[in-house]
């Protein structure tokens, strides 16, 4: 069996530390950071200002593993801007950038100049109301076909049907990479949050699996030093000057 790629999500120093350290391929700046660090309900709230914090304090963990930055929403909306933000990805430290969905002119425009660009084809949350499976097998394919082909590197399958993401995976040269997209991509890719069990509404879709119960064990932990603070129990003498 061909080796798996594993991708995962982080947005911070310690996060990005954490997917290294657990030697993870790639590290993905995801705009999911939207959702699971600053509580809004999409990834359309993300800009770049907010990205760039991101990928540089990732940077910062000097990760050994590809450091790959989201591309925001409209921060891509046309081949110039896709290029000039591009760029100031790799300033803050990235290695490659991701885009949502199939614009040839932008795509060839980050290739040509010597970009690596990760597509995204499936459910897209930047421009989907709601999490959708997506199920058009030819359009799908046509997409990971024409990526393919304008050079992209890497695509991401979200919410893919396995039938249809292993023909992907078959029919094109370059990984894909799948989120809700079965067992035959190249590789998978979870949201740190996530598998960690870190968010605080439960959220468990179908083709997750929580590794996990962070939460459960920083409440915990809180808790003790709330109540040793409260008994005097903390600090001791040893964590005095
Ligand atoms: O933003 C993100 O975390 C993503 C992954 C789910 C692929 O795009």
């Amino acid at each position: 069996m061909q080796k798996k790629i594993v991708m995962l999500t982080a947005y911070s120093t310690p996060s990005a530390f954490i997917a290294d350290n657990a030697g993870v391929d790639i590290i993905l700046v995801g705009d999911s950071v939207a959702n699971v660090v600053h509580g809004f309900k999409s990834t359309k709230e993300i800009g770049m200002e907010e990205m760039l914090l991101h990928v540089k304090a990732c940077a910062r963990a000097k990760p050994k593993a590809l450091l790959v930055a989201d591309m925001p929403y409209k921060s891509y909306s046309n081949s110039m801007l896709a290029l000039e933000n591009a760029k100031k990805f790799l300033d803050a430290g990235a290695k490659a950038i991701k885009i949502e969905g199939f614009d040839p002119k932008v795509m060839k425009t980050l290739t040509e100049n010597k970009i690596k660009v990760m597509g995204h084809i499936g459910y897209l949350p930047q421009t989907d109301k709601k999490p959708i499976i997506k199920k058009d097998e030819k359009k799908l394919l046509e997409e990971a076909l024409n990526l393919e082909a304008t050079g992209c590197e890497w695509i991401v399958l979200e919410l893919v049907p396995e039938k249809i993401a292993k023909l992907i995976t078959e029919k094109i040269s370059i990984p894909t990479i799948g989120i809700g997209s079965g067992r035959y991509c190249s590789g998978q890719v979870l949201v740190f949050h996530d598998l960690l069990g870190l968010n605080p509404v439960e959220f468990k879709p179908k083709y997750l699996k929580q590794y996990a119960n962070l939460k459960k064990e920083a409440i915990k932990a809180v808790k003790q030093y709330a109540k040793e603070v409260r008994t005097g129990k903390f600090p001791q003498k040893k964590n005095c000057y």
